[in-house]
């Protein structure tokens, strides 16, 4: 493998991911396939463009929706790692649309055109999500094999294209590999997510608008650690087969609202218990011994990750100003404005 296509590396993860592949794999090539959707970001990727390693390096501006560009594009590549997604629930309640066409429909097109190149791509590493198993109650934890109950537009289309890869590698026995990641944490988080949206918020003396009652369980990764884990699987993940990537993080959300505040030294009293997300989600967990099987751990505890995350938007602050001055006011007006205004300041009883 020298030569890889990757969708979505302008996004937080995958920009993260890019940088790992052409640090950690001499010689190794990536085409970075990007539509630059609001959440889409050139800053994150400004030390590669301008630095040493641009060289091995290539952006495409473009839509993995677009089968004549993905066609052309695999035709130069050895692998491929779809990133490329609208990924974030809230929006996706808003406007499940664009989720429908990017997670379902753009994961087809690029198995499509993998399928048309016959037999050149060595593996697809397609980058799923822990929220298509659904809630899971405590103590139990997800496994590969459990069947999926999305809930949420955003679930439902990434559980979509899981389908799409399952097919392709039954009809076709395209090498496909299928990672599915809980909660990422780390710097280039686009503020919309709640550890950057409240880090962010928190600096700025902002109000931190916590859904229902802040006991939703999440299991907390670091980015870096994820990108260790795919590129694992990239390399050694076997053929059609689904591997989670979890951290053993579990926390509630309270716990991850107040060790932001702590370590900012900032007061409670910024924490608003607002209305509900519908269908949220109480817990989700991971059962992940199968990637452990193959050599993986995360290195980073809870502590550790948020520490490292927070300690990121404290020193980068002209990154997030910068997205947080432009159109994002107006999506944060529409899912939080009426929020905030009915907002209290401790948990609702009958939660
Ligand atoms: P992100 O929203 O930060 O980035 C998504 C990127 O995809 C953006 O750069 C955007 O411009 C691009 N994109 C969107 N639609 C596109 C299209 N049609 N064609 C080409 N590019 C397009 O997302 P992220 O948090 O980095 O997540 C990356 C992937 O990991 C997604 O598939 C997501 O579902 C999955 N995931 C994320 C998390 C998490 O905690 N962030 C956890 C598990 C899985
Ligand atoms: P989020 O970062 O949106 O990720 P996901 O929904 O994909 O897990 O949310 C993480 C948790 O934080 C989730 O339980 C919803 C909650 N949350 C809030 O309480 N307030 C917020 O403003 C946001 C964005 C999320």
């Amino acid at each position: 493998m020298r030569k890889v296509l990757v969708t979505g590396g302008a996004g937080f993860i995958g920009s993260h991911f890019i940088r790992h592949i052409l640090t950690q794999h001499d010689g190794y090539e990536v085409v970075n396939l990007d539509k630059l959707t609001y959440a889409g970001n050139p800053d994150n990727l400004l030390d590669i463009e301008g630095g040493p390693l641009a060289k091995r390096y290539r952006f495409v501006k473009g839509d993995i929706c677009d089968p004549e560009l993905v066609g052309q594009l695999i035709g130069e590549v050895d692998a491929v790692v779809n990133f490329a997604a609208e990924s974030h629930v809230d929006r996706s309640l808003l406007e499940p649309a664009p989720f429908i066409q990017t997670d379902v429909y753009g994961t087809y097109c690029l198995l499509s055109a993998v399928a048309e190149a016959s037999g050149r791509i060595e593996r697809v590493l397609h980058i799923s999500t822990d929220e298509v198993y659904g809630e899971v109650p405590a103590p139990r934890r997800s496994k590969e094999d459990d069947p999926l109950h999305p809930r949420s537009p955003y679930s439902a289309s990434k559980a979509g294209g899981d389908m799409q890869c399952i097919a392709f590698i039954e009809i076709h026995r395209l090498p496909v590999v299928i990672a599915r990641p809980c909660n990422n944490i780390g710097p280039n988080q686009y503020p919309e997510k709640m550890a950057p949206l409240f880090i962010s918020n928190a600096l700025d003396d902002q109000p931190l608008p916590v859904y229902g009652d802040g006991r939703q369980v999440r299991d907390w990764l670091f980015v870096k650690d994820n990108c260790e884990a795919l590129d694992l699987l990239l390399h050694g993940g076997a053929r059609g087969e689904v591997y989670n990537v979890g951290a053993g993080n579990e926390r509630p959300n309270m716990d991850v609202v107040e060790g932001i505040l702590d370590l900012l030294g900032k007061p409670r009293s910024l924490i608003r218990f607002v209305e509900d997300r519908p269908g949220h989600d109480r817990r989700y967990a991971l059962d992940f011994e199968k990637i452990r099987a193959l050599g993986w751990s995360p290195r980073h505890d809870f502590a550790a990750s948020l520490e490292k995350t927070v300690a990121w938007y404290v020193d980068n602050r002209q990154w997030w100003e910068k997205i947080k001055s432009g159109a994002f006011r107006a999506y944060y007006e529409k899912q939080y404005g009426a929020r905030l205004a009915s907002a209290r300041s401790a948990p609702p009883a009958n939660a």
